[in-house]
């Protein structure tokens, strides 16, 4: 229908995926047979059928057991590519893609190795593409400074940190000696913040680390003097509808809370997470929040431009998609 039609068709910026969330099983096999790698599954049938899970730790095991094909620079090109030609299908103008280097080093895959393969394939893509280094929260910091410095020599190859894996148990503030180090560096600064964790976890990522968006945020609503704030500061919050459902921070999308905070007056953008795991991208993302929800035309132009809005892009670029 018109509203479907709208939804594929409008120019969108994506701001919340994760590349390694974007290795379909179909290339996780491929990878694996190209390295030699030995899976615990038998079939890509058998990997998917692994994907039910019951809260963001039972993702993040699989998530990060996927990710060990990736071994050389060809590998990270290739789940790249891939993506950024999915991601123009669904007319994605612009994205900003997380990559979590820890989740690599740590087997032994060098930092550049894992940059350079993910960098050459946005240089190469038919979209604007930026990369935002994430730290894995359920790892020390002393480790995220450690990954940091190991960044340097590639600073010219990412635009932001962001804070990512296990929320609960791991406070922003934990953080905050890495990313006033990154600040200081002239880099943008982001974090997962009130996916799974509490409203509190949202406020320590605005005043100790002085994000400036926040990715998921949809616990945000519980206090609705944080939400007076997010509203008043016009804090972007990076949504992951089918993720949310997934991961079951609501049960049904007929529950989830995406048209109630845009209604608050919040910049909501709408993303895909992991898409490979979370079944679809950012286009399938806004079908199965508008089919469930009471959400219209309007709302749809005004996901959108939110998207652009709280983009890290030129602002002479940015008023050309507002
Ligand atoms: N890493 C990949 N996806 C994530 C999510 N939804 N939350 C936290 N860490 C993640
Ligand atoms: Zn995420």
């Amino acid at each position: 229908d018109r509203l479907r039609t709208l939804l594929q068709n409008m120019p969108k910026a994506e701001l919340h995926i994760h590349i390694e969330g974007s290795l379909e099983p179909e290339l996780i096999f491929a990878l694996a047979q190209r390295n030699n790698v030995q899976l615990a599954y038998a079939s890509v049938e058998a990997l998917r059928d692994a994907y039910a899970f019951s809260d963001l730790q039972s993702f993040l095991d699989i998530y990060y057991a996927g990710a060990s094909v990736l071994l050389t620079e060809q590998d990270f090109y290739d789940m790249t590519a891939a993506y950024l030609a999915r991601a123009h299908a669904d007319n994605v103008r612009h994205t900003e893609i997380f990559f979590d280097p820890q989740t690599h080093t740590a087997r032994g895959v060098p930092f550049e190795t894992v940059i350079n393969g993910i960098w050459r394939a946005c240089q190469d893509a038919p979209l604007s593409a930026e990369l935002i280094m994430c730290f894995l929260r359920h790892l020390s910091e002393d480790d995220a400074i450690a990954t940091l410095d190991e960044s340097l020599p590639y600073r010219d190859k990412f635009i932001g940190v962001g804070l990512d894996s296990s929320e609960v148990g791991h406070p922003p503030e934990k953080f905050a000696r890495v990313f006033e180090r990154a600040r200081n560096l002239g880099l943008r600064l982001v974090a997962h913040a009130g996916e799974e964790g509490p409203p509190a976890y949202i406020e320590s990522a605005l005043d100790v680390l002085k994000v400036e968006r926040i990715d998921h945020g949809v616990r945000s609503l519980e206090s609705p003097a944080l939400v007076e704030r997010l509203v008043r500061e016009q804090m972007a919050l990076t949504v992951c509808p089918l993720s949310n459902i997934k991961l079951r921070v609501f049960d049904v999308m007929g529950s989830h809370n995406l048209r109630t905070l845009l209604g608050a007056g919040l910049a909501v953008t709408v993303n895909s997470d992991d898409p490979a795991y979370f079944g679809g991208y950012v286009n399938e993302n806004y079908f199965a929040a508008f089919d469930a929800l009471p959400l219209d035309a309007t709302h749809a132009r005004q996901l959108a431009r939110n998207s652009f809005q709280a983009a890290f892009i030129d602002p002479e670029r940015k008023r050309a998609f507002l």
